[in-house]
């Protein structure tokens, strides 16, 4: 008997697939095996101690232990609210942390906007490639996805303006250091994505997973701060996370939305678990004050080193046709190939030679991107990225090699 038949699904269900890279994960655990894979911050980086001494702290005294381990206010935590609205002030932002939901990741975030949002078949606005969850939870919710080419100077404003013009009840971007190209969004071009969205008055969804992630200069006001200035801040929804510069298992994002979608959205977190877990919202609060300066000083200094060393090692493996992106944050550079080949039929030679990748086509909204891939500079040592590129280029050598047409085309 199989489960349709114990269970009759709703049809929704047919609209969940596998994510290719969970999937690449159980290979990442292969003994010898080096990941560019997941999109995973390293371990060795977390501030593990700080951690300790806050749970120790929050639970060796009664009055605290005991607010951390029985049910908790919807809304979160509201200290950690306080302290994130801090923290996008001084961001530039004009954040209050009334209008602050504490989510379970960022990815709980946009799972929400998704099922406040979504009608099935509504237009929504993506970039070509896209973050893959905002995929899988936009899909969820059988959305209509229209895709926007981005390079290093932006979003196609043509493009945009068009689809626009066709009708979206949203815009998701991730501005800067995108997940899965690295690329941002320059300021002149923020401002016209703004403007243009505030014509056609379409809102913007504003995913901030990685813009403490930066190794150069500060990036460019944000989306909701120059809606702000447009007279616009009621269009913007805007969404981080601490997963990307503290520690993921915390589990810990925020969403910050207009006062009416707020409310909401705090009667879907009810609906859906309740309220996040309060004791990791108490450790988040405290570190959110306490370390996360130097945190940010530690995570910048060694992914800047690795991101360096990953883009050195690409340009040493000296492959013709192959381009890649130089970002200036977050944790991911986006290697395009000669448009015949296959980042797939790249990846089981890279399997052979233990070394992972993503390839890029999970990331577009039309499973286009074939001759794309994603690589993390993050999770690993400069060792291990050295090592990882020098398999990688062993991979192209087999692909190029191989008694077919793609490979020819790398030479
Ligand atoms: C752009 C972007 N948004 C959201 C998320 C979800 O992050 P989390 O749920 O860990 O906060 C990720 C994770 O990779 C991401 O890359």
């Amino acid at each position: 008997m199989t489960l349709d038949n114990c269970f009759p699904l709703a049809a929704r269900a047919a609209l969940l697939e596998p994510s290719s890279i969970r999937e690449l994960g159980k290979l990442a655990r292969n003994p010898g095996m080096i990941s560019f894979a997941g999109g995973t911050p390293d371990p060795a980086l977390f501030p593990t101690a700080s951690i300790a001494a806050a749970t120790a702290a929050i639970l060796g005294e009664s009055a605290s232990s005991r607010e951390a381990l029985t049910y908790g206010p919807s809304e979160g935590y509201l200290p950690l609210r306080t302290s994130l609205a801090r923290l996008m002030n001084a961001d530039g932002m004009r954040a209050n942390a009334e209008n602050i939901l504490i989510t379970s990741g960022a990815q709980q975030a946009l799972e929400f906007i998704a099922t406040l949002l979504i009608d099935p078949g509504v237009r929504v606005i993506v970039t070509h490639p896209t973050y893959v969850g905002a995929l899988q939870a936009f899909r969820l919710y059988n959305a209509e996805l229209a895709s926007i080419p981005q390079d290093e100077s932006g979003l196609d404003l043509r493009s945009l303006e068009l689809e626009l013009a066709a009708g979206a009840r949203f815009i998701y971007l991730v501005p800067d250091f995108a997940n899965p190209t690295g690329l941002s969004l320059p300021l002149e071009n923020r401002q016209a994505i703004v403007e243009l969205c505030a014509r056609f008055g379409v809102p913007i969804v504003e995913d901030q997973a990685y813009r403490h992630l930066t190794y150069e200069s500060s990036p460019p006001p944000t989306l909701l701060e120059l809606a702000r200035r447009h007279g616009r801040a009621g269009g913007v929804i805007y969404l981080s996370t601490l997963s990307k510069v503290i520690a993921p298992g915390l589990r810990t994002g925020w969403i910050l939305a207009p006062e009416e979608l707020h409310r909401k959205l705090v009667m879907l977190k009810q609906a859906s678990d309740l309220h996040g877990t309060t004791l990791a919202q108490m450790i988040a609060a405290q570190l959110a004050e306490s370390v996360m300066a130097t945190q940010l000083d530690g995570v910048r200094a060694a992914y800047r080193e690795r991101r360096d060393a990953m883009l050195a090692a690409l340009e040493k493996l000296g492959i013709p046709g192959l381009r890649w992106s130089k970002p200036t944050g977050g944790m991911f550079v986006w290697l395009t190939f000669p448009a015949t080949m296959d980042a797939a039929q790249l990846l089981t030679y890279a399997v052979e030679e233990q070394v992972l990748f993503v390839p890029g086509a999970a990331f577009h909204a039309d499973a286009a991107g074939q001759n794309t891939a994603r690589l993390c500079f993050a999770a690993g040592s400069i060792a291990s990225i050295e090592e990882g590129m020098v398999r990688l280029g062993v991979a192209f050598e087999k692909l190029h090699r191989a008694p077919d047409a793609h490979s020819a085309s790398l030479r």
